[in-house]
């Protein structure tokens, strides 16, 4: 086999293996013929289409297939692989519907994307969580990843259609000459509609903007309502991203302690002008605050003339939990609520929103007008166009089914692996307790040896972190078969 044998050994197959070579289509402009190697295991257990449909989306993933090539038709390519063609056009169809692929009447099949999230590209070592040199060298040799690290969203999940729709309507108003520095009307509307139904916030629109995502808007709030110097107490494990953020703008953060009920209110510690917290689905524990914690926080933040920032980052995502009331509906005149379309849609976007009283509102509209920035218009009108077609709700029932699914099979693969699971039926990652730190970091370290992106908790601590485990996420890879391809690894790690 040649080169092809290095191949093989990389994929680990082995046992009854068939494998061929297959020629490819031209590409559009006509050059170039390359091979693509296929290998269909029949004693594999795994459909033979399936395996075709999930080395096809990896060979486009890595570039091997490009947007534009013409696909080999369903009847070449089964006398290829010796296949009957029901295979092929079953994985064909599979690949229809992802909408990586798509037949053009009288001209064949082309693709039209590439996978992204699928055995993404190779990570950096910082990107991939891990500073060792080792790691770093295995990293450049392997050329793709099942990512189990939390934040992404199921961006496969979106359906083309909806999103070229909602892309053709936002291109519909043609270009903007002006900044609008709180955000389009329209936007400001359909986002207070948003949060009425989704996450029950009766909301003037005047008191929402619009922002370029949660972070964004912690670092405006840092410089424009807080400022450097200022203490800002942040649930401990929390956020880190947002940590960076408040000291990057110079501020100090104080760790406050969160158990099974969410941030301890009477553990905050003196000083703190703010609290950043994350009430619906703490991150990264799972839980959420509690309804008595709430009323406790509002007051709290009264008596000491603080401000608390409500981080719902996956707030639209619960799936058999009831939801327990904002702190914006509770304190509306001491609560900034963020929210972001960076786990319902994709966080490239960079679309998210503000809710807050009008002295934070207008203090972050004098910022940006002094530093000339705003949030970009392009995105706004696409979570417009998402929201008044009735696109967005469609899809987020289509999220939270998967999701759900998704995270039974977390819980039956690790449960089946001995280990317990934390956190609530909610957003997309649990917790996987381990040990102690020296076990996590070294799961992390043996994930990368098998092509595993894992996050510990470790990084979520500001101080001396008390408990240890994984922050899995379940929602970047694109289907549940790469899951549970991925959860089989784990196990055999765990
Ligand atoms: C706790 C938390 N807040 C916010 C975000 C998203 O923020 P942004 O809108 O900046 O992408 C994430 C994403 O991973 C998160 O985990």
């Amino acid at each position: 086999v040649g080169d092809s044998g290095d191949w093989l050994m990389r994929q680990g197959l082995c046992g009854q293996v068939a494998f061929l070579k297959c020629q490819f289509g031209r590409t559009l402009e006509g050059h170039s013929m390359h091979e693509l190697p296929m290998a269909l295991d029949r004693a594999a257990g795994q459909p033979l289409s399936e395996q075709l449909a999930s080395q096809l989306r990896q060979a486009a993933a890595e570039g091997q297939l490009r947007v534009g090539e013409r696909m080999p038709s369903t009847r070449a390519l089964a006398t290829t692989l010796g296949v009957s063609r029901t295979v092929t056009a079953a994985a064909f169809d599979q690949l229809y519907a992802e909408g990586w692929i798509e037949a053009r009447r009288g001209s064949g099949t082309y693709v039209m994307a590439v996978p992204a999230a699928v055995g993404n590209a190779v990570p950096s070592p910082q990107a991939a969580n891990s500073g060792s040199d080792d790691c770093g060298r295995s990293a450049s040799r392997r050329t793709t990843w099942r990512d189990l690290r939390p934040g992404s969203p199921w961006a496969a999940g979106i359906r083309p259609d909806m999103w070229r729709r909602a892309w053709r309507a936002a291109a519909d108003a043609g270009p903007d000459g002006r900044h609008v520095r709180g955000g389009l009307a329209e936007f400001r509307r359909a986002v207070a509609e948003h949060v009425v139904r989704h996450r029950g916030l009766l909301v003037d629109p005047a008191a929402v903007i619009a922002t370029g995502g949660t972070t964004a808007a912690v670092a405006e709030l840092a410089m424009a309502v807080l400022g450097r110097g200022d203490a800002v107490a942040v649930e401990e494990p929390g956020y880190p991203r947002a940590v960076e953020t408040f000291r990057a703008a110079g501020l100090r953060v104080l760790p406050a302690r969160v158990d099974h009920d969410g941030l301890v209110v009477d553990r905050i510690p003196a000083g703190a002008r703010a609290v950043y917290c994350t009430p619906a689905h703490q991150f990264p524990l799972g839980g959420r605050l509690s309804a008595a914690r709430r009323v406790d926080l509002v007051a709290w933040a009264r008596e000491h003339d603080a401000w608390l920032i409500e981080d719902d980052y996956d707030g639209e995502l619960r799936y058999d939990v009831t939801p327990l009331p904002l702190l914006a509906g509770l304190g509306p005149d001491v609560v900034v609520h963020l929210g972001t379309t960076s786990k319902i849609l994709s966080p490239t976007l960079g679309v998210g929103w503000l809710v807050g009283p009008a002295d934070v509102v207008d203090a972050v509209l004098a910022h940006r007008e002094a530093t000339s920035t705003s949030p970009s218009l392009a995105g706004q009108r696409l979570l417009t166009a998402f929201l008044l077609s009735g696109d967005l709700s469609r899809h987020l029932r289509r999220v939270r089914k998967e999701l759900t699914a998704r995270r039974g099979d977390v819980v039956d693969a690790l449960t089946a692996a001995g280990s317990a699971v934390l956190g609530d039926r909610a957003g997309a990652h649990v917790v996987v307790p381990l040990a102690d730190v020296g076990v996590e970091r070294a799961a992390v370290a043996a994930g990368r040896e098998v092509g595993l992106l894992l996050e510990g908790l470790e990084r979520c601590f500001t101080g001396a972190p008390d408990r240890a485990g994984l922050t899995l996420g379940y929602a970047a890879l694109s289907s549940r078969r790469e899951l549970d391809a991925a959860l089989r690894v784990l196990a055999g790690l765990i």
